[in-house]
């Protein structure tokens, strides 16, 4: 096996692992040892890489199947690589996401299957901002009361993307409480920017505990936040995680690759 270490951050989940070059293959083992650790803390960090477009996708397969991004990106070399950048090329974006806050969110909740393992690449950051933070559900849904957690068992709520040409021409409904399909943990499943609303709950009461639930699972206990340095690459479990980034000045550029697994487990 591969020498290296997993070293928990010390906050609310994550760790970092020391000690692979990703530029390599990595051995059945190590890879078996790297999927237990996302599973047990969620995020996963690796800094001072130099890789290639083809070492992102051959490292995001030891994870799940790397399928193209939902949302077209025109002259992709590698389809299954999405540019998040805010930088334009002759008046164009030659990436997604711009260089606005987006707040908190588990990635591609308004699809009836949503994305499960994202990954994330810096080429070029931002001296100040920009910054990426990451909500634990497990760890919020624990900390809910019993009669809380009593209340919202059962609920549904529909998630919406706010450019409406995004969504899909049913609602999209997700259970409030999820449970994660390869831990069998209850994690909360609610987020200001993609939950639309609770299912079957009128609407003052609905928006009410929608509230309290958002407030309550990003809260700063829940929250641990990455300061990204160039070569980080970075990747989280969107069934037990939401996330929100910071917003930066626009003049400075932010560059990075993406890839995205639907679907597959990790064991
Ligand atoms: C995202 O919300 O998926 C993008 C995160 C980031 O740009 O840091």
């Amino acid at each position: 096996m591969d020498s290296f270490e997993v070293i928990p951050t010390g906050g609310a989940l994550g760790a970092e692992v020391r000690g692979l070059d990703l530029r390599e293959e990595l051995g059945g083992e190590t890879v078996r040892v790297l999927r237990g650790a996302f599973l047990d803390h969620c995020v996963l960090f690796f800094r001072g890489q130099e890789i290639s477009q083809e070492d992102l996708v051959r490292f995001t397969r030891y994870f799940g199947k790397p399928v193209p991004h939902v949302r077209p990106q025109p002259d992709r070399p590698i389809d299954e690589i999405f540019v998040i950048s805010n930088v334009t090329e002759d008046g164009q974006p030659i990436g997604a996401l711009g260089s606005e806050e987006i707040p908190f969110h588990s990635d591609l909740s308004y699809l009836p299957e949503p994305g499960t393992i994202s990954l994330l690449y810096a080429l070029e950051i931002p001296e100040r901002g920009g910054e990426t933070m990451w909500a634990n559900g497990y760890a919020s849904y624990d900390a809910l009361d019993p009669g809380t957690k009593a209340r919202i068992d059962g609920l549904s709520a529909v998630h919406r993307h706010p450019i409406d040409a995004l969504n899909t021409p049913e609602p999209t409904m997700h259970p409030v409480v999820r449970t994660h399909p390869e831990t069998g943990r209850k994690v909360i499943y609610v987020s200001p920017h993609l939950t639309h609303h609770i299912a079957d709950m009128e609407r003052e009461g609905g928006r009410a505990l929608l509230d309290e639930l958002i407030a309550h699972a990003t809260d700063a206990r829940f929250v641990w936040k990455h300061r990204w340095q160039v070569g980080d690459l970075l990747m989280w479990d969107n069934r037990c995680t939401m996330h929100r980034r910071t917003p930066f000045d626009d003049r400075q550029r932010r560059f990075m690759w993406r890839t995205q697994v639907f679907g597959a487990g990790t064991r």
